[in-house]
């Protein structure tokens, strides 16, 4: 039996949503490779009503990619023993312990693990429990913000690197083993081009990751951080965005080199469990 996919673009700057496909049966390769097309294009793909568990999240993240676990969380330890490439997106305490990384606050405008020299390339988030209208997803299409970045932007970064703190993660938690930072050019993390050659489409994407602790190679760190502010203000601009509205049962996936995202914050007593997988990249990030 063919599957019979069905792609409708989001009204967005990135974004489609898929339905016709069942991810908990195993993938034709025309239909993967449909998939692979679109996340190239759309950057996010939601895929709603997947009533799939780890094992099948995982065999559909490998379609993509090897993959990658997740950075140390706070905590030292992974969520899923049985799963530790597998992190855990969630609020809830079990037995005075928390079950998943990011608590119920806001989480701000980043990329996943840009710290490291070899970011992944993408993830895969699983809706388990949702409280309903709350904790939207909002993600931002990079090479939308590198293609309409204003003249004097694109020429004060034109070769320069900037420098991704791995200190703290996107609700501004402390990994475990990181001490505090207070100087911005001693931050520990990977050092990328502002401006990247997106590995795959060997399209130019702007490559910010996070704002924290970031610092621009060879600037002063006054000039730095003033530089930043006006590329951080650019690139999360409403016209280059989308808002994810969760349903339990929702798979999304994204590209990790081409987008930013941030999540709402959400009524701390509400249950909220996502799974997450990711997908290795292939190299270092070259300079556009
Ligand atoms: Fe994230």
């Amino acid at each position: 039996m063919t599957t019979t996919i069905k792609i409708e673009n989001m009204d967005a700057a990135l974004g489609a949503r898929i339905t016709g496909v069942d991810l908990a049966r195993p993938v034709d390769a025309a239909t993967r490779d449909a998939i692979a097309k679109a996340w190239r294009d759309r950057l996010i793909l939601v895929f709603p009503d997947q009533n799939i568990g780890d094992d099948e999240l995982i065999a559909f993240t490998r379609l993509f990619g090897d993959l990658d676990p997740p950075g140390p969380n706070p905590y030292g330890a992974p969520f899923l023993p049985e799963h530790p490439e597998i992190n855990v997106i969630s609020n809830v305490m079990e037995n005075g312990k928390p079950i998943g990384n990011l608590g119920a606050g806001e989480a701000i405008w980043h990329a996943d693990m840009t710290y490291i020299d070899v970011p992944p390339m993408g993830a895969v988030l699983l809706g388990l429990e949702i409280p309903k209208g709350e904790g939207n997803t909002y993600f931002a299409n990079m090479y939308a913000a590198h293609d309409e970045m204003p003249a004097h932007l694109t020429a004060a970064i034109k070769g320069r690197t900037c420098v991704h703190d791995a200190t703290y993660n996107s609700a501004g938690m402390m990994r475990k083993g990181y001490k505090e930072v207070t100087d911005p050019r001693e931050a520990p993390g990977a050092r990328h081009p502002l401006v990247i050659r997106h590995p795959y489409t060997g399209r130019d994407a702007l490559f910010l990751g996070r704002r924290r602790n970031a610092y621009i190679s060879g600037l002063g760190l006054a000039e730095s951080e003033a530089l930043l502010d006006a590329l951080w203000a650019h690139a999360t601009q409403p016209q280059f965005a989308v808002t994810h509205v969760w349903n339990e049962r929702d798979v999304l996936m994204w590209d990790n080199l081409a987008t930013l995202h941030r999540r709402d914050g959400f009524t701390p007593t509400a249950r909220r469990v996502l799974h997450r997988t990711q997908i290795k990249g292939a190299r270092a990030l070259e300079a556009a």
